[in-house]
């Protein structure tokens, strides 16, 4: 697979087959993600993988918690901007829609809405799960690095014929996660990511994110050619 095709061909994805990927494949990914760049070579990450009775262990603690603290135990850091404004309110928007459409869930079924969002915390049934920690004291350009880290990793994954998908939805259980990673008081959690392989029948899986067009976002100035 080339670099277009990873690119092309990664998306979030929210349907895992309960296959397992072996450990060799998952330090391979990581190890060879680790070549992202970061502004002076801080390489300020951490990253936890876990597979197996460790993701198994994580789903059976939080499984029962989902109606008992709805929202979580807030977050270690704001996710979306407040207000969000346009124009990424409604890209925001439109995709909540598209996922719900594709699973035939009305906007209104607010249960089966929560329903379909406890499920980041199945992992989707991936089988694998990747936690990403920064430093609490580090700052945007840190945090920016390992957003480059994430992206590496799942265009990686793609080489291997895995899919994941980026959630930040853990940081809502960032004081369990904590504790169950045994974090040290320095590290949060940036963002949590499921990697496995994707069940293509499914059809939460069979829509994609629109994107702007290019010109709407990019400006070119003085190419000759
Ligand atoms: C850092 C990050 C965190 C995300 N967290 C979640 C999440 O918690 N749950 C989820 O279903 N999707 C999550 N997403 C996926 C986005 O919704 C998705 O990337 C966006 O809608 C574009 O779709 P695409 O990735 O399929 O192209 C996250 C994406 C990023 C980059």
């Amino acid at each position: 697979m080339d670099v277009f095709e990873a690119v092309a061909s990664r998306y979030s994805c929210r349907a895992f087959l309960p296959k397992p990927v072996p450990e060799k494949i998952v330090r391979d990914i990581v190890e060879r993600a680790s070549r992202a760049p970061s502004a002076g070579n801080m390489q300020a990450w951490r990253v936890y993988a876990l597979a197996g009775s460790r993701v198994e262990e994580l789903k059976a603690l939080l499984a029962p918690r989902m109606n008992e603290l709805p929202k979580g135990e807030g977050g270690d850091y704001r996710i979306y901007p407040d207000p969000m404004g346009e124009p990424y309110r409604a890209r925001s928007f439109k995709v909540g829609e598209l996922l719900y459409e594709s699973i035939g869930v009305p906007r209104a079924d607010k249960p089966a809405r929560y329903q379909q969002y406890a499920r980041n915390f199945q992992l989707f049934g991936a089988p694998v799960g990747l936690f990403f920690a920064v430093e609490r004291a580090h700052g945007v350009a840190q945090w920016a690095d390992i957003g480059g880290l994430l992206q590496t990793v799942m265009l990686v994954a793609r080489g291997h014929g895995l899919h994941t998908c980026p959630q930040q939805a853990w940081v809502s259980w960032h004081k369990t996660m904590r504790s169950f990673l045994n974090l040290p008081d320095n590290l949060m959690i940036y963002s949590g990511m499921a990697l496995g392989y994707a069940d293509d029948s499914a059809p939460i899986n069979g829509w994609r994110a629109p994107r702007d067009p290019l010109d709407t976002f990019a400006s070119f100035e003085g190419f000759e050619g």
